[in-house]
């Protein structure tokens, strides 16, 4: 069986490590200047070079050959053995599974004896974070005062687990993130040397999903490479399951073109073919991020295929900068929502709903060169207060505001002919099918006030609905109780439904239903502001759920 690719080319000489110079250098410069140091912590991410450099210096301090700044050769006996793994003075210690005192403590005692073969015994522990606080004092004892023939080198990707009492001991060296260049030419480098047919952009592809880790770039080449054939930029995307990437540029049309309809689809089409929901969100961070770039005239910084940057010049002209920043933050923190396991979608959804919803951002860029007198054109949302009355409270006034839809889509017709008296016929524009959830959620205090007007037991029925959906042009309430949803009788169904067509100017069937889950979360319990995010999330479906 032929050896991992990643085993395979682990680095044997200083100058084969990638992206770590800082730490290279410095300790090159111990070595020639024989100031070896007892005890060093190796702080990064993971598959950055961590260990490797570790055994690079372990093989260094014992290497045989004359010249200091020759060390490691990699050809005599002891760099021979310490890659081969049979160096008796190379002690690697995988805290994660030695996390005891006694660990620690066998350690502290064997310490004392002196190299067997070489001139350093060469400590290496790593994932140190993972030892348990008496380890780690029993450690430290250690550290306090090691014999002249110890090099300790602790790894962890986790440094602020790692007592300050230990940290202060170690001379420290921050690995980094390798940059997806320094990764692809790596790549190339093991493609040319093991025969592979590789397209460059495939190439840049893994680098980009192996986020710095050289070893999750050489593991990924490898698995692409298991198959024989020519590693395409669809087979590399097809395998590592980022065929999204175009789901990710359509995303970002219908955000352009303000269609949340389709903007919905291309998540759903993502998450449906298996994407993990937290990845689409990075993707789609790091796609406008790129435009953002294209955008402030840094285009030159995003990595990306030729036929790509034609296509981020193009969507980034027609972003406004505002919106951009807006759409970053909010797809940002869906991708930093850790729990999202209850509702995959759910965070992809709100970040889509807040981006073409923004405060007072419009999301196209207006044309530079359209005259200020000049109206906005209809693409330009709703955005200037001026044709909208100031919000109120609906406990001040029953008085129906005209629909919130220009949020969403340039509706001026109900922008123009707002409904401001109670009991006149509706405006016969709309029809069901045009009402979103979002506008039934920013009119429902307005609905539940005219409700309350014509018949005070429905509003009391309606402050309990837990959540909405629309269903084939059907405004299905969601109730706790079965002995709730029961009141939600005949009666007040039609007053309902006259509250919305008189609100929003549409008819629609009202249904209720018992909505599943143990949906305690009425907003007003919480004080959720229900055009917020929680309430929102809570009438696309949302459940909050109790925190471990
Ligand atoms: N900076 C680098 N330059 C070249 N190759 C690297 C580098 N970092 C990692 N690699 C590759 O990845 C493999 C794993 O690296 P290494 O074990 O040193 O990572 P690590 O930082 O110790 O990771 P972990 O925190 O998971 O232990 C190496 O065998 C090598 O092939
Ligand atoms: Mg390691
Ligand atoms: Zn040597």
């Amino acid at each position: 069986m032929s050896q991992a690719f990643y085993r395979k080319w682990r680095p044997r000489l200083w100058d084969q490590v990638v992206g770590q110079e800082h730490v290279v250098h410095t300790l090159q410069n111990a070595i020639r200047g024989g100031k070896v140091g007892h005890a060093y912590l190796f702080a990064g991410p993971r598959g950055t070079g961590k260990t490797t450099t570790a055994r690079l210096l372990a093989k260094a301090v014992n290497c045989l050959a004359d010249e200091l700044s020759e060390r490691p050769c990699d050809a005599c006996e002891h760099c021979t053995a310490v890659n081969e793994g049979r160096f008796l003075d190379l002690i690697e210690i995988d805290a994660a599974s030695n996390t005891s005192v006694d660990d620690m403590r066998d350690l502290r005692d064997k310490i004392n004896f002196s190299p067997t073969q070489g001139r350093y015994k060469v400590y290496i522990i790593d994932e140190v974070h993972m030892l348990s606080t008496a380890a780690f004092n029993a450690l430290l004892k250690t550290l306090e005062e090691p014999p002249a023939h110890a090099i300790f080198i602790l790894a962890t990707t986790e440094v602020h687990k790692i007592p300050a009492t230990v940290l202060s001991r170690c001379q420290r060296h921050e690995f980094r993130r390798i940059p997806v260049k320094d990764i692809v030419q790596l790549l190339k480098q093991i493609s040319a040397e093991e025969h592979l047919q590789v397209e460059e952009d495939a190439l840049v592809l893994i680098a980009r999903q192996s986020t710095g880790a050289m070893r999750d770039a050489i593991s990924l080449l490898d698995q692409l490479a298991s198959t024989g054939e020519k590693i395409t930029l669809e087979t590399a995307q097809n395998v590592l399951g980022t065929a999204t990437n175009q789901s990710v540029v359509d995303l970002v049309s219908a955000m352009l073109a303000r269609q949340a309809d389709k903007g919905l689809d291309c998540i759903h089409q993502a998450l449906d073919s298996g994407t993990d929901p937290r990845q689409f969100a990075r993707q789609v961070v790091e796609y406008l991020r790129s435009l953002l770039l294209v955008r402030m005239g840094n285009a030159d910084q995003v990595d990306a295929t030729a036929e790509m940057r034609a296509l981020m010049a193009a969507q980034a002209a027609q972003f406004d900068v505002a919106a951009l920043l807006q759409a970053i933050k909010a797809f940002n923190s869906a991708a930093n929502e850790g729990r999202s396991g209850w509702q995959p979608s759910l965070m992809l959804e709100l970040a889509l709903t807040e981006t073409l919803n923004p405060p007072a951002v419009p999301l196209a860029a207006a044309p530079a060169a359209m005259p200020a007198a000049q109206p906005a054109p209809k693409t330009v949302p709703e955005a200037a207060p001026a044709s909208t009355p100031a919000r109120r409270s609906s406990t001040e006034s029953p008085v129906p505001e005209p629909p919130a839809e220009s949020a969403w889509q340039a509706t001026p017709a109900a922008v123009e002919a707002p409904q401001d008296q109670p009991g006149a016929s509706a405006p016969p524009a709309s029809t069901a099918g045009e009402v979103t959830l979002q506008t039934i959620n920013q009119n429902w205090a307005k609905i539940c006030a005219v409700a309350k007007g014509r018949r005070p037991q429905t509003v009391g029925l309606l402050n309990s609905v837990k959540n909405f959906t629309i269903k084939d042009g059907v405004l299905v309430l969601g109730f706790a109780t079965e002995v709730v949803r029961s009141k939600m009788d005949g009666e007040n169904l039609e007053v309902t439904r006259q509250a919305v067509q008189q609100v929003l100017g549409v008819s629609m069937r009202i249904a209720s239903v018992v909505a599943s889950g143990k949906a305690k979360t009425l907003p007003d319990d919480l004080g959720v502001d229900a055009d917020g995010m929680v309430g929102t999330a809570l009438n696309l479906g949302g459940k909050i759920v109790d925190k471990d």
